[in-house]
């Protein structure tokens, strides 16, 4: 075989995962060697004394995403109650004493809200309590979180609107500002934070996926042309092993975002692969859930923009994947559930390793 960047990088994926761990120095130093950074979503719970989660979140990350503590129905149960930030500020406290960096996640999204959001109205229900929200939580964290996730999910051309964007509480009160004021009222609370518009199923062939693509770059060229403060795009990347995937797709769309002057990060990273694993083998289904990885991510690393990866959970054990019904045994993140380090791992560190770009 013709020794290409893909077939270095399929075959470094391919070592014995536990070799790969032993020789390298932890994701997030061979992220910080092209001025990038490896993290993945935690929260308290993983963190207690003699949990398994801890070495690998040590070892492996220098940053640290809240999963679920930061979200506003998780910070006060409803509009009329005052955010308790004591669990969110432990999470933080706990962060920098094992010398990682937080990204925010996230100011606003239309999931996990506080009641009486959805009965508020117009300029009115912003002003009174959208904008005290995003002004007293980015404050609150003024440097505690290196990047934010201002605005989460913001396209869904399901909602049957022209500009595809969905149609939120917040685009309810303010129509498709909202989005621009958030980030406004955002930069203005945590002026040295990078601020990310975040956004899933963008990746694939298929026309669901496109809509979103062209939904999402019209906003950011909306964005940018206002002089809007927005420095990059989070790709959620919860990647499906079923969906045909098409490079060069890809690869125009990641051409645009960089071409508006944004960093692009991957910020939710794991595999959804429990549906088609029907008579394979853990070892091949974990194998495959790697090469998904390589072969969506590869194109990123060649840019400059990717600033950096976090997983959404570093082991399966506690993958989303796995709650809320979904159930399965869903083998997509670089930790097993038993905390060995899985296929995906040694992909990722083959990525960091063979980058010929820097984000700086
Ligand atoms: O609320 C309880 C809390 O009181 C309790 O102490 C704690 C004990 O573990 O559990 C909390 O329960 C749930 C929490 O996950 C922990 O499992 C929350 O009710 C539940 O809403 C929360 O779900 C999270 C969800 O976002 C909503 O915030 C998921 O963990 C998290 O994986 C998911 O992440 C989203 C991203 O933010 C955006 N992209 C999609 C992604 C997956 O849905």
């Amino acid at each position: 075989m013709r020794l290409t960047r893909r077939s270095f990088l399929a075959t470094c994926a391919s070592l014995p995962a536990v070799t790969a761990v032993a020789a390298d120095a932890g994701l997030g130093a061979l992220a910080a060697r092209s001025g990038r950074y490896f993290g993945a979503a935690v929260s308290t719970a993983l963190l207690t004394d003699g949990s398994a989660f801890v070495a690998p979140l040590e070892r492996d990350c220098s940053v640290w995403v809240p999963e679920w503590q930061l979200k506003w129905g998780a910070l006060t149960p409803a509009i009329t109650a005052a955010a308790d930030f004591t669990a969110m500020d432990g999470l933080v406290a706990a962060a920098r004493t094992a010398g990682k960096r937080m990204r925010g996640h996230t100011l606003l999204w239309h999931e996990h809200l506080p009641d009486g959001i959805e009965a508020l109205d117009g300029r009115g229900g912003w002003d009174s309590v959208v904008v005290p929200h995003i002004e007293t939580v980015a404050g609150h964290y003024r440097d505690a979180f290196f990047e934010w996730d201002v605005v989460n999910e913001a396209i869904e051309p399901r909602d049957g609107g022209a500009d595809l964007m969905r149609r939120t509480p917040f685009y309810r009160m303010l129509g498709p500002d909202y989005v621009a004021e958030a980030f406004r009222l955002a930069a203005e609370a945590a002026p040295s934070a990078r601020l990310y518009l975040n956004e899933d199923h963008l990746y694939y062939d298929d026309e669901a996926q496109e809509a979103r693509r062209v939904g999402l770059l019209a906003l950011l060229e909306r964005l940018v042309r206002a002089g809007v403060p927005v420095h990059g795009v989070g790709l959620q990347c919860h990647l499906d092993i079923r969906r045909r995937f098409d490079g060069r797709l890809f690869n125009r769309f990641l051409d645009e975002v960089t071409g508006l002057g944004l960093s692009v990060a991957v910020t939710e990273l794991d595999v959804r692969e429990h549906d088609d694993a029907a008579g394979r083998s853990l070892a091949r289904r974990r194998q495959r859930a790697a090469d998904e990885v390589t072969k969506v991510l590869d194109g990123l690393f060649d840019r400059s923009a990717l600033a950096g990866v976090t997983t959404w959970g570093i082991s399966d054990a506690d993958s989303w994947l796995r709650k809320g019904g979904q159930g399965g045994d869903n083998q997509g993140l670089p930790y097993g559930d038993t905390f060995q380090p899985t296929p995906m791992r040694a992909a990722l560190a083959a990525l960091f390793t063979a980058t010929r770009t820097r984000h700086d």
